[in-house]
């Protein structure tokens, strides 16, 4: 049974998906869920299906990235993760703490990539005029949203669209992507997942 970290900054309904998926014959089990925000509506969501949380606030680090992700790691460690997943998790990470977790580490983006790594997504695929939309999952390399793609989800940018209203729509297909992807990833299965 592998032993999965969830990292999240926010609401962590991704996160929730996650954690509600790994039941039953499922290949892994949440260990860990860790906020960088004391405030992040994840933390109660986790408590409530007792998942462990951890908090390390980034805030008092000024910047010093490498000082947080001393801090950051322990739990992690503690924790005996096997995969990380960061969910919604809003900090860039430096490559010396993604090359701790090389080829374990998992990140969903609410684009498809290679489009429109980094913030706005939505707001950019309704600028640049696309039809299409959509979320990657993705193994997390010290590059920002690079790495292997392991999931892709697509849906419709329709007339009228905000990017409020893309974001919904595309946060319904995150939410079925990411968990298709993590059973398979923690099973040894690399075969990217496509939905429609
Ligand atoms: C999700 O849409 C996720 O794809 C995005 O943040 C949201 C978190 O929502 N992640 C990124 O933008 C990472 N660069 P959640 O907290 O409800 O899962």
């Amino acid at each position: 049974m592998k032993r999965v970290a969830l990292l999240i900054s926010g609401g962590g309904s991704n996160m929730v998906a996650l954690a509600d998926s790994m039941t039953g014959d499922h290949p892994a089990r949440p260990v860990l869920v860790l906020a960088n925000d004391p405030e992040a509506g994840g933390l109660a969501k986790a408590a409530a299906r007792g998942i462990p949380v951890a908090v390390v606030d980034h805030r008092p680090f000024k910047g010093d990235r490498a000082a947080f992700e001393a801090e950051l790691v322990k739990p992690i460690l503690a924790a005996g993760a096997d995969i990380v997943c960061l969910a919604g998790f809003m900090r860039v990470l430096t490559a010396g703490f993604v090359n701790r977790f090389a080829g374990r580490m998992l990140n969903i983006h609410p684009s498809l990539l290679p489009k429109y790594p980094g913030l706005h997504t939505h707001q950019r695929a309704i600028d640049a005029g696309d039809t299409k939309a959509g979320c990657t999952v993705h193994e997390v390399t010290p590059v920002l949203d690079d790495g292997p793609i392991l999931g892709q989800a697509r849906v419709p940018v329709l007339p009228g669209d905000t990017a409020e209203i893309l974001a919904a729509r595309v946060l319904v297909q995150e939410h079925r992507l990411y968990p298709a992807v993590l059973r398979r990833y923690a099973a040894g299965d690399r075969t990217p997942v496509f939905l429609d």
